[in-house]
């Protein structure tokens, strides 16, 4: 594969592609006094040389290594990166590259964005969830106290380049749980997407040169008419009131779910209250690709406070977004308590449909 795709934001062009054909030539039109890239420490060993020997880029390009994963998306690792380009002696004309996942994505944004009252950086996500979600839309941040992206800004990129080569980087889980967030484009934004997607076996399975750039067409789409989340862009936030109470009380057990599992069991129960009857196309297709995670009830109330404290929810009540028509229509539920536990019923109910349960490869 060696062509790209761009579809264009207000201010950025995303690029979905072979990386060796748009980043070269994009990089030739702009003068940046400088280049750093923000790592992790997976994506600097598993990512960096397929980045440097697609862009061409000199192997003695300044490389700022933070160590991997969610735990260290905060306020310590941001004084780490900011210390680190002053030691670069970065100026305000640099460009920093942002190699990794939504971690290195959010948080090397954000310092970038504050870094001498903010200097110019590109994404290059290597995981799926990345790609598809995080990378686009300039949402920006970290963690504090325990919330999830609790501190942070809106902010445009320079661009965005996902290259479906990096997805082979990565292992199989990882890989499904970014498939939470392509089943939820296709189910709020594009029926043909869901259709093909309804057939799918495995993640693995999947045609990425293909599908990747239909799942971003509908993340595109919806940041181009709400940037700022004032409306339809609530859409994104389809299964994840509900997953994201999941993914916290998870958290704390000895075997927790990645954020996609936490969101397909989402997008179910949040379908149920939406319209039972379509929330059995829904589990069809997540109990297929993600197995089946049964929810202990007196877990409920817990998941239920955790809801409670979502950033999205006014005035105490519980809000979630949820697709209308599947063709960008937005509809806010507001359940109570009664309804959301009936709604996780439901999906304990599937277990016996299930064809296999939770399993941490395929
Ligand atoms: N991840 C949801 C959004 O970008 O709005």
């Amino acid at each position: 594969m060696s062509q790209s795709r761009i579809f264009s934001l207000p201010g950025y062009p995303v690029s979905v592609g072979d990386l060796s054909a748009a980043f070269p030539a994009w990089l030739r039109e702009r003068q940046f006094s400088s280049l750093v890239v923000l790592a992790d420490s997976n994506t600097r060993r598993l990512c960096l040389p397929v980045f440097l020997q697609k862009t061409g880029l000199p192997s003695g390009l300044p490389v700022v290594e933070i160590p991997a994963g969610e735990a260290h998306k905060n306020l310590a690792s941001c004084a780490q990166i900011w210390q680190s380009l002053l030691a670069e002696k970065l100026d305000r004309h640099a460009l920093v590259l942002n190699l990794g996942g939504g971690v290195v994505g959010d948080m090397g944004g954000f310092c970038a964005a504050t870094f001498k009252r903010g200097v110019a950086f590109a994404q290059i996500p290597t995981t799926l969830l990345a790609m598809t979600d995080a990378a686009i839309g300039g949402k920006l941040g970290i963690d504090f106290q325990g919330v999830k992206n609790m501190v942070g800004v809106f902010q445009h990129p320079a661009a965005v380049f996902c290259d479906p080569a990096f997805l082979q980087t990565l292992p199989p889980r990882e890989l499904r749980s970014g498939m939470a967030e392509v089943l939820k484009h296709a189910r709020i934004g594009d029926p043909v997407l869901w259709r093909q997607l309804a057939r799918l076996r495995s993640p693995g399975a999947a045609d990425w040169p293909r599908i990747l750039p239909k799942s971003i067409a509908v993340k595109v789409r919806v940041v181009r008419r709400d940037p700022l989340e004032k409306n339809l862009r609530q859409l994104l936030n389809f299964g994840h009131t509900i997953g994201h109470a999941i993914e916290s009380r998870w958290l704390e057990t000895s075997d927790p779910l990645t954020h996609g599992e936490a969101v397909a069991i989402g997008m179910i129960c949040e379908q149920f209250l939406a319209d039972p009857a379509g929330a059995a196309q829904v589990a069809d297709v997540v109990l297929r690709l993600f197995g089946h995670r049964p929810l202990p009830e007196p877990e409920f109330p817990v998941l239920w406070d955790l809801m409670q404290q979502d950033k999205k929810n006014t005035a105490g009540a519980v809000r979630m977004a949820v697709p209308s028509d599947g063709r960008l229509g937005l509809r806010i539920l507001a359940p109570s308590r009664e309804a959301v536990a009936e709604s996780l019923r439901f999906y304990n109910t599937l277990a016996a449909a299930d064809r296999k349960n939770f399993r941490h490869g395929a």
